[in-house]
C-alpha cells in the first residue's frame, strides 16, 4: 500500500477485466481508471489486464486505447497518459475453452505478485460469470485476497439471478463479491445519504405525514441503435428499474442505519425492497405502464433502429418506457406512492428524485403550491428545494415557487468524479458499501418478476409514443388519476 497526499492511501492491485476491449471497458472503465491514475488514486504498481477474444499483444491493446480513449479524457500531461498506458496488458481467452493457453498466460502474469490484491472484473455477458469463475479457480488464480466484480444484468429473473449467485458463490465468499450498480457511484446518490442523515431538519418530515408522493425518473434521449440483441431480452424494466431505479428508491425510503457501515446500510435497503407491495396479475394494468417509441421526423422507431439483428416478435413486445406506481408497506411510507419512470428517446436526459410534500393545511394566500425537494443526478448534479415566495410588488400578494439550489458544480471547485471512478476506487480498496449484496439483488427480482409475468400474459403490446416525447398517454394517466402530475409538467 502506498500513500498519495491528495487522495489518502491507495492499494496496489492487479485488475483483470473480462470483456476488456468491449464497449463498457472502452467507454467507462478505462477513462475512469485514467482519471484515478491522474488524481493519484492508483498505486504505481497497479496493473490493468484486459481479457478478450481479440488476440492482441500488449502493444496492440495500448495502441487501441491510445486511439479510442485518449480523445475522451483530459490529457494535460502526456507523461501521465504514457504511465497509464504502461499499466495495460492484454490476454486472449475464450469462455468455455478450459485448455486455452490464455489461462496459462494470465497465470504467468499474475504469479510474481501472488500476495497482491486481485480484482476480477466481469464486464462480460452474465452467462459467462459462472464459467469464468470456475476457470479462474481451476487455474489456481483465486487467492484469499481476490475479489470479483459482477456487472449488470445479473440475470433476467429471480431464478437466473440465483443461479449466477450460486455459481459465483461456489468460488468466492459473499464478502469477495462486488455486484455493481453504477447509479450508486453517482455523487448525488451518495449525497442523498448525507442530506438525510447528516442534517436534522429533514428526518421529522420524511414520512407519510408530510410527504404526498415521490417521483423517481431516469429519462434518456438516446435510443437503442445496435443494442437490439441485448435490449429485446431486457426492456426498460430489467435494464433500468430492477437495478438503478430501485436502488434510488431504497436510499430515499430506508430507515437511518446505526452506522455508516457496509452491512448496516445494506440491511436497511433490503428491508425496503422486502416491504414493496407486490404488483401481480391484472393489477399490472392499473399500477404499471409500458411504452415503445415509434419514429418521429428523422428519428427511427425502436423497430427501425439500425440493429445488429433484425426485429423479431419479441421486439414488438419490448418496452422502451415504463412507469410504475410502487407502494411501500411500512409505518413510515404507508399511503405514499413512489412513482418510477424511465424511457429511451425522451425529449431530455434527466435523472432525478422528486420528493413532493403535502400542501399547507389551510391556505391564506391564493395560488400557492406545495414544497418540493428535487435531487438531480444528471445533468448538473445538485439539490433544489422549491419554496413559495412572494413576488415583489406593492399590489396583491402573488405567490411564486422559487428554488433554493445547491449545484455541486458551482459550490465545490473539485471536479465531480464519474460514477465508475468512485466504484473502481472502492473495489480496489475492498470497500463493498456501494455494491449490492446477494439478498438485495434477489429481493429486487422478487418484486420485478410478477410484473414481468403479468406483462407476458397480457395480449396488448406496449403503448406507442413518438420519439422525442415524454412517453405514452398512460404514464400521464397513472398520476392524473389521483390529481397528480409529473414534475416537469408543472415547471
Ligand atoms: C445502463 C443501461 O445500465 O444505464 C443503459 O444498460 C442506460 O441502457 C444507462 O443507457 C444509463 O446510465 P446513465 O449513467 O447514463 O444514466
Amino acid at each position: 500500500m502506498s500513500t498519495s497526499p491528495a487522495a489518502g492511501p491507495v492499494h496496489t492491485a492487479d485488475l483483470v477485466v473480462f470483456g476488456g476491449t468491449g464497449d463498457l471497458s472502452m467507454r467507462k472503465l478505462l477513462p475512469a481508471l485514467y482519471h484515478c491514475d491522474r488524481d493519484g488514486r492508483l498505486s504505481p504498481e497497479t496493473r490493468v489486464i484486459a481479457m478478450s477474444r481479440g488476440g492482441l499483444a500488449d502493444a496492440d491493446f495500448r495502441g487501441k486505447v491510445d486511439a479510442e480513449v485518449r480523445d475522451s479524457v483530459p490529457v494535460d500531461d502526456p507523461a501521465v497518459w504514457q504511465r497509464f498506458l504502461g499499466r495495460l496488458h492484454h490476454v486472449s481467452v475464450d469462455v468455455g475453452a478450459p485448455g486455452h493457453p490464455g489461462w496459462r498466460h494470465l497465470a504467468e502474469l499474475l504469479a510474481p505478485h501472488e500476495d497482491r490484491d486481485r480484482v476480477f472484473y466481469l464486464a462480460s455477458p452474465p452467462r459467462t460469470f459462472g464459467p469464468f469463475c470456475r476457470e479462474l479457480a481451476e487455474a489456481g488464480l483465486v487467492t484469499p485476497r481476490s475479489r470479483v466484480v459482477l456487472e449488470k444484468p445479473l440475470g433476467h429473473d429471480l431464478p437466473s439471478a440465483q443461479r449466477i449467485n450460486d455459481e459465483v458463490g461456489a468460488i468466492f465468499d459473499e464478502r469477495q463479491i462486488f455486484r455493481i450498480d453504477h447509479y450508486l457511484g453517482k455523487e448525488t446518490v451518495q449525497n442523498l445519504l448525507v442530506l438525510r442523515f447528516a442534517n436534522a431538519f429533514l428526518e421529522p418530515i420524511w414520512n407519510s405525514l408530510w410527504i404526498d408522493h415521490v417521483q423517481i425518473t431516469a429519462a434518456e434521449t438516446v435510443g437503442t441503435p445496435g443494442r437490439r440483441g441485448y435490449y429485446d431480452h431486457a426492456g426498460a424494466l430489467r435494464d433500468m428499474v430492477q437495478n438503478h431505479l430501485l436502488q434510488l428508491l431504497t436510499l430515499t425510503a430506508m430507515e437511518p442505519p446505526a452506522q455508516n457501515d457496509r452491512e448496516a446500510i445494506r440491511d436497511e435497503k433490503v428491508k425496503v425492497l422486502q416491504a414493496l407491495r407486490p404488483i401481480t396479475g391484472t393489477e399490472a394494468d392499473r399500477f404499471t405502464v409500458r411504452g415503445q417509441y415509434v419514429g418521429a421526423g428523422d428519428v427511427p422507431g425502436y423497430l427501425d433502429e439500425p440493429g445488429s439483428t433484425p426485429p423479431t416478435e419479441s421486439s414488438r413486445r419490448v418496452e422502451t418506457f415504463t412507469a410504475i406506481r410502487a407502494e411501500i408497506r411500512n409505518w413510515r411510507w404507508a399511503g405514499v406512492p413512489f412513482y418510477l419512470r424511465t424511457g429511451k428517446r425522451m425529449p431530455y436526459r434527466r435523472s432525478e428524485i422528486v420528493v413532493q410534500f403535502k400542501d399547507v393545511p389551510h391556505s391564506i394566500f391564493p395560488g400557492g403550491s406545495p414544497n418540493r425537494l428535487v435531487l438531480r443526478l444528471q445533468p448538473e448534479e445538485g439539490i433544489e428545494l422549491h419554496l413559495m415566495a412572494k413576488e415583489p410588488g406593492a399590489g396583491e400578494v402573488t405567490l411564486k415557487p422559487v428554488p433554493m439550489s445547491l449545484s455541486f458544480g458551482k459550490t465545490f471547485t473539485a471536479r465531480v468524479p464519474e460514477a465508475y471512478e468512485r466504484l473502481l476506487t472502492d473495489v480496489l480498496a475492498g470497500n463493498p458499501t456501494l455494491f449490492m449484496r446477494r439478498d438485495e439483488v434477489e429481493a429486487a427480482w422478487r418484486w420485478i418478476d410478477p410484473i414481468l409475468d403479468a406483462w407476458r400474459a397480457a395480449p396488448a403490446l406496449p403503448e406507442p409514443y413518438p420519439a422525442g416525447t415524454t412517453g405514452p398517454a398512460g404514464a400521464h394517466e397513472l398520476l392524473g388519476r389521483s390529481g397528480r402530475a409529473w414534475h416537469e409538467e408543472e415547471l
